[in-house]
């Protein structure tokens, strides 16, 4: 029997890629397996507000406010969303929808709320899903919310679960799946639990190219091969980099991920330069600053301009006073954000 209504709240984290996902097929399938790391203080906080609707005819019946305001800019991506996961949210056809969310990062941050956004959506969904199916496990609906969160955003898959998060197939992966997101089924290292991100906003304006755009790049694209196998590769190699710590195996694995990442959208076609001066920048003195202190810092990048940070908790005061010292300067009005790894999504 379906509840006449409900009201669910989740709050669901951010998240930043250290292999990336850049390239998939369709149903949101990705064309290489991706792990990130959950960030703690960049996330999305929706709550779900279900009413049966006596017309349900009309669908999806939705409405949607960001910060308490109508947001009708994100209708049509909340209605493809709904439009792809009906089939396997077959009963949504029957209730009307009020979803309320906020970010915490500030808006025109540059930074995407897409990968929350979605899996806190999913997250409340599946909470209805749980109230007319009650015996299902808990690790079934974990499963299931980023299985719909990859189809809002694909990168959402990995914003369920906390600390680091694998999304896409690989041999030697147990329980990786194309479908969802898994927590890293190997050890890791504790100096990667209190690792930080420090997200420097070099460019707050909206992205130049979206992630739909770039995804599709890679069709046909001369290096697109090569890029997925070393991506493939790069996973392979992270195993003994996480169980043994190994911080400058890491920084030289995430910070080629970053290049390649680039690198592929300035050989594609069309083909794109999304790097700032600043964040050369700031890449520059990163380098510098290694090899002048040994200190470990490395940085990653999105599809962007802006810059992560990322060092281990124990250097914070550290790398934090070099920060201020020698990388804010190229941040647009000095702004920044301090993040770190988190635990994952939490019911409000
Ligand atoms: O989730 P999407 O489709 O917006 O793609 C995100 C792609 C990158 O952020 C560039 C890399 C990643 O793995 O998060």
């Amino acid at each position: 029997d379906l509840p006449d209504a409900g009201t669910f709240s989740w709050k669901a984290p951010s998240n930043i890629a250290l292999v990336k996902y850049w390239g998939k097929l369709a149903g949101q399938i990705p064309t290489n397996p991706s792990v990130s790391f959950t960030l703690d203080t960049s996330a999305t906080r929706t709550t779900l507000i279900c009413e049966k609707t006596m017309d349900p005819g009309e669908f999806p019946h939705f409405s949607i406010y960001l910060d308490g305001a109508p947001a009708p800019h994100f209708s049509e991506k909340i209605r493809t969303f709904f439009e792809r996961i009906l089939p396997y949210q077959p009963f949504l056809s029957e209730y009307a929808f009020e979803i309320r969310t906020e970010n915490t990062f500030p808006h025109s941050s540059g930074i995407a709320s897409s990968a929350s956004g979605m899996a806190a959506l999913s997250l409340c969904l599946m909470d209805l899903e749980l109230k007319i199916y009650p015996d299902m496990s808990t690790e079934f609906f974990h499963h299931k919310a980023s299985f719909l969160a990859r189809l809002g955003s694909g990168s959402a898959a990995r914003s369920i679960k906390g600390g680091v998060v694998q999304w896409g197939e690989h041999d030697a992966v147990p329980g990786s799946s194309n479908l969802y997101g898994i927590s890293y089924p190997f050890e890791v290292h504790p100096v990667f639990e209190s690792f930080q991100d420090t997200i420097l906003l070099v460019d707050k304006g909206k992205k130049e190219v979206s992630s739909t755009v770039g995804h599709a790049l890679m069709q046909g694209h001369p290096f697109a091969k090569s890029r997925f196998d070393q991506a493939r590769k790069h996973i392979d190699q992270l195993r003994p980099v996480f169980r043994e710590g190994d911080l400058n195996a890491f920084m030289a694995l995430v910070e080629s991920e970053a290049l390649s990442l680039h690198a592929m959208m300035m050989s594609s076609n069309p083909y794109f330069i999304l790097m700032k001066p600043g964040t050369l920048e700031i890449i520059e003195r990163i380098w510098e600053y290694r090899r002048r202190t040994g200190h470990a810092v490395c940085f990653t990048l999105d599809a962007g301009a802006n810059v992560h940070l990322l060092y281990p908790g124990e250097n914070k005061e550290t790398i934090q006073a070099f920060l201020k010292e020698e990388l804010v300067s190229f941040c647009q009005d000095g702004h920044y954000l301090l993040d770190r790894v988190g635990p994952g999504a939490s019911r409000l």
